[in-house]
Formats: structure tokens, sequence, C-alpha cells
């Protein structure tokens, strides 16, 4: 995780530091830090200067003084905590024993423990539990052997040094370096962790995420695995792992999806659950166009050979993504009839169960950075590839909002949701995104393998072009119903989530969203599970929260709803109005849908409910505590 941000141009540094954190923020907020090196112009001397505050950004900008100079190199840092307590000492950048080498690292350096142990037999002091220090003084004993070996300081030696070190480093990392002695360099590198090149005016930046770039220049160029960049204020010099020299052009960002702005909302999770109507109408616009042929209803990016011959699927994921693949995986099964299991990527890379063939594999993270889901899908690619026969040969799909991401340079299928830039850490209009989706290739794959007849496959064609209507009047509906439910949960500690069948990821995804935003414990279940063990919790201090909608499996839902109120639970139903619904203390009403699209709309309550609880309890909702947007370490 952590976000870093460089620069080195014709500007001061500090405020383009700043500001790029500012949009990199989401990826933690431990800490933040940066360095600069000056050159102070009467004596032509360098001089490195770093700043580190504990806490948000916001702690960092009152520690620096924004028009005094800092300098035209620099380097920031904000920070989601693996090794150490989220405190300054533990903040980057760090710095080497003499204070003039600066680094600031994404990811997680696995042999540090090693290599600290031989820095301190040499007699190095290190001043933080982290990780990411052994960096700095790697590289200063490093400079020290090139300067022996008769190299100037300057430039090409700090890129010699970074490149040499970077050999000695394992695992999966982003890492930009200053050196005092080299005024004119910034150096940069990664191994499976993103970094992204931004071309600017009189200046180049380089950073983890293109929206900390968008405010200085829409040209870009990502950093493939294993490179390493020299950037001075005249160019930049490209390697790869071997140290050969890469040429490769620059793309330009289009469109506005790459601007973060929270509008008039108060946070960027409302904002975001609001946008769920305009991704629903984007995505159906996109794949639901009229007039394809009823063998392809639905505009995928695939070629035939993409779905044939597909006997399984499996999905891995984390998270919300893994419950939109629950979601996806009924819809594979049921609608599309293809057997389909959905596993938690981290447990999948260690526990995977034994190949079978003819099987694709879809990866879902809508960062397309999460390290478990990647690490899990290169495992899959390897041990099919090393099996040798065809009919397990890997065939792979990423399902992501981040085309760009390494997810894209991983797998050869991509599937864009197209949500734009979610900020907010709880994913909302992604997973909405990841949901539609499912439904599209659910319907490409019924189509192709007559799993279904036509009249079905255009039914669920109809209803899906209506859901950024009913989405349209739910958001508003629902923010205002939520708002005035919200009290209710001033002191609750524990809330149930029950849904059954198409709708359990949707409990699950409600109970998620609460523990992430409120800090309130909460379980998702299968309704018809409650009655084995989590029925002992239920008293009248514990709302049940209750999706109910009309299919094969209302009636039971009900059923198991009437049990939790037998025991004094407060029941909130998430249903249609008027269909047995007066067992309900209190519910948020849902139009009668199909079971097949419910859980576009059920998701709906889910999110506003939590966004409200949270608000009502004063909480930081779009930064909550210990979490990251994205999970860049296993
Ligand atoms: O970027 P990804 O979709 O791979 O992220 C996976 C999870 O880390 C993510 O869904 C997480 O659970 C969110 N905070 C959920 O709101």
């Amino acid at each position: 995780m952590c976000g870093i941000v460089a620069v080195i141009g014709s500007r001061e540094a500090a405020p383009l530091l700043l500001e790029g954190l500012r949009q990199l923020e989401y990826r933690g907020y431990d800490s933040a830090g940066l360095a600069t090196v000056r050159v102070l112009e009467d004596s032509g001397e360098a001089v490195l200067s770093c700043k580190r505050a504990k806490g948000k950004l916001k702690n960092l900008s009152e520690l620096v003084d924004t028009h005094g100079s800092f300098g035209h190199l620099g380097i920031g840092h904000t920070r989601w905590a693996t090794h150490g307590k989220p405190e300054e000492c533990n903040a980057h950048p760090h710095r080497d024993s003499s204070g003039k080498i600066a680094v600031v690292q994404n990811g997680i350096i696995e042999n540090h423990r090693s290599l600290r142990e031989s820095l301190e037999l040499e007699g190095i002091h290190f001043s933080s539990e982290t990780d990411t220090e052994v960096i700095p003084h790697l590289i200063s004993r490093e400079l020290l052997r090139l300067e022996i070996s008769g190299c100037k300081p300057g430039s090409s030696t700090l890129l010699k040094a970074v490149q040499n070190v970077s050999q000695q480093l394992k695992g999966a990392y982003a890492i930009a370096v200053i050196w005092e002695l080299a005024p004119d360099a910034l150096v940069v590198a990664r191994k499976q962790a993103p970094l992204v090149i931004g071309f600017g005016e009189g200046e180049f930046l380089c950073a983890s995420d293109t929206p900390a770039l968008v405010g200085f220049t829409r040209t870009i160029l990502p950093m493939e695995d294993g490179e390493v960049a020299l950037l001075t204020p005249l160019g930049i010099e490209l390697y790869d792992e071997r140290g050969y020299r890469q040429q490769r052009s620059p793309s330009l960002l289009s469109g506005a999806e790459h601007v973060v702005d929270k509008r008039h909302f108060r946070h960027f999770m409302l904002k975001e659950i609001h946008e769920q109507p305009e991704t629903a109408e984007l995505w159906v616009a996109r794949h639901l166009p009229e007039g394809l042929p009823a063998e392809s209803p639905v505009a995928l990016p695939f070629d035939e050979s993409f779905y044939a011959g597909v006997e399984q699927i499996q999905i891995l994921a984390c998270g919300t993504s893994r419950h939109a693949a629950m979601v996806g995986a009924y819809l594979l099964e049921q609608f599309a009839g293809i057997p389909t299991s959905v596993f938690y990527a981290s447990e999948f890379r260690y526990s995977a169960p034994p190949l079978a063939p003819n099987t694709l594999t879809i990866g879902v993270t809508q960062s397309g950075e999460t390290a478990d889901t990647l690490a899990a899908l290169a495992m899959e690619a390897n041990r099919r590839e090393a099996h040798g026969d065809p009919a397990f040969a890997s065939r792979q799909l990423g399902v992501t909002n981040r085309p760009e991401s390494s997810l894209s340079r991983q797998v050869s299928n991509i599937l864009d949701i197209g949500a734009g830039i979610e900020v907010g850490v709880a994913a909302t209009k992604t997973f909405l995104g990841q949901l539609l989706a499912f439904y599209g290739l659910a319907l490409a794959f019924a189509a192709r393998r007559n799993s279904r007849s036509s009249s079905e496959i255009l039914k669920l064609l109809k209803e899906l072009r209506s859901v950024p209507n009913h989405l349209r009047i739910l958001v508003q509906k629902h923010d205002q119903l939520s708002e005035a439910l919200a009290h209710r949960f001033a002191d609750t500690q524990d809330v149930i989530f029950l849904g059954r069948g198409i709708n359990y990821p949707i409990a699950l995804e409600g109970a998620l969203k609460l523990k992430e935003i409120s800090y309130i414990h909460a379980e998702g279940y299968p309704a018809g599970e409650m009655k084995h063990g989590p029925i002992a919790l239920i008293d009248s201090r514990v709302p049940v929260i209750s999706i109910a909608m009309p299919g094969v499996v209302f009636e039971k839902v009900l059923s198991n709803a009437q049990e939790a109120k037998a025991r004094d639970a407060q029941l909130i139903g998430v249903a249609p109005e008027g269909l047995e619904t007066e067992i309900f203390d209190a519910l948020m009403p849902l139009p009668e849908v199909s079971e097949w699209i419910s859980p576009l709309l059920s998701v709906v309550p889910m999110q506003l409910l939590s966004y409200h609880i949270a608000a009502h309890r004063g909480l930081d909702i779009d930064q909550p505590r210990n979490l990251a947007k994205s999970v860049t370490v296993e």
C-alpha cells in the first residue's frame, strides 16, 4: 500500500508533492512525509531536507511552509503501516546515516530482516522499525563502493547504485530516491508495485497512481516490472531489470475519469453512491446496445475463442470484489449453467484446488493492484503453464475499474467496468460495475451455450436496461430514508444481515460496508443458516436486516426473518412494499423486480444505511481507520 509521488523540474517541488499526496491519500493515511533537495543560490551547495508527520496529510501540510523555498527536486509519501507502528519515526522518507540520501517506498521488502542484520553488523544504526530503511543504507554502501571504484558523485552514479541495490531486494515494491550530491537526479524503480511517470511542462513526475499526476500532466508512461528510471530536468532514461536501455512512447490519459472531485457531496462515498445510476447507464450503453444478434447479445471485447470450450470457471478476489464474484458465480451457474467457484485470492495462492481442464480463471479487482489477487492469478498461470497439456492451459480474465493497472499487464483479457475513479475506501459504484460485468458475462455465455431460451435472455436484457432508472429513484429515496433510520443505530454494537440465494452476497456486502465505515460489528449470513448458531446472538438490542426479494426463496427468507423477530430482534426489511412486509419494524422498500436483477438494487439501501450510520457517528467515512483503498501488500 502507500502512495508515492516525486518530481524534478523547474518549479518548487513541495506544493506539487503535497497536492500529489492529497490525491493519493486513499492509499494510506497513517503518516506522510516529503524530502527535497535545494541548491543554495549563493554557494551552489545542495541541501537535502525532510519533513514527516504522523497521521493524515493535513498534519504534514501544517509543517510545510509552501511559500518557502524547498528546491525543484523532491519525493513524497503517504503511508499505510505494514512494518512498524504509525509513528513519525516510521514515516517516510527514510534516510541513510549521513542524511544525504532519502527514499520513499510502496510495498514490502521481504528480505529486510537479513539485510538489516548484515547492515547492523557493519555498524549501521537504524532509526525506524520499517522494512524500507534498509534501502537508503544499502544505497549509501553502494555509492561508497562505486566511489572507491572511481565513479564521481552525480546522476549516473546514483542510477547505478539503485540498479545494484534493486538486485538485492526481494519483494514487491516501488521506490523513489534522491541524493544531495546529485541534485539533478531522481531515480525510481518498480517491481510488482505500480509506478507511473508523468511528462509535465519543464518537469518530470512519478507517482503510484494517475490521479496524482493529472493536475500537472496527462502524458504518462506506466513503468514495467523490474524497470529503473533516471529522471533529470532534461529527460528520462529507462532501463529494464538487466540494465538494458528501453525506448517506449508515452500515452495520453483521456477524459475526466482521472479527476478526483467531491462536487457538492459531504463525502466521496456519498458522491459515489449517487453516481451509480450513471455507472449503470454507461455500462448499458456500452455493452447492451439494441440490435445485437441473438447468439451474441452483449458487446464485450472478446472474440469467440474466449468463450469456446469453457467447462468451469474459478473466480479469485478479495473483499467487496469477492462479494461481486459470488453474485457472478450465482449467475454463471444458475443462468449460464457453468460450474463456478469463488475463492479468497489470499487463500487460493497457497491452497488451490487440483487443476481441472478447460477452466477460465477470473480475477476481480477494482484497483487492479490488489497483491493477493495478482499473486493468485500469477500462481495459477504458472502452474498451468508447467502442466503442458493444452486442455489445462491458462485462460484468464481480469475484471477491473483500472484498465491501466498492473492487472492489465498480467492478464491478457480485461473487462473494464468503467465506473470512473472511486476515492472512498468503501467500494460502492465499483461493486455495481463488477456486478454488471458478471451479468454481461453470464448473458454472453448463456447465449452461446443455449443454456437459456432466447426469451429468457431477452427478458434479462430488458430488465438490465431498466436498472439505471430504478437506481435513479432508489438512490434519492433511500438517501432520505436511511438518514432517518440511522439514529436507531447510535448505540448498536452488533448487526446481522440476512440474505439468501442471489442476495446472500449482498448481505455479506451490507455487513462489510457497515464494519468498514461505522466500526459496528456486523455479520452477513445466508438466512437459512441463522438457526444453526447465530440466532443465539439475537436479542432486542440486535438489529436484523433482512433482504427479502420475491423469487425462489422469498417465503423462506420471510420465515427466517420471523424467527429473528420471535427473539425480539429489531427487524428491518429490504423488500418490496406490500408483500407480507408488515412483519418488519422498518421497511427499506425496493421496486418489485425479478430476483435475477435484485442484487443491483438491494445493495443501494445497504450502502446508504452504512453511510448514514457512520455519518451520524461523526466518523471519517472516506478514510476509515486502519484501511486503505488499494491493498498492494500480501
Ligand atoms: O481493488 P480490489 O477490488 O482488489 O480491492 C479488494 C478489497 O480490498 C476491497 O474490496 C475492500 O474490501 C474495500 N474496502 C471494500 O469496501
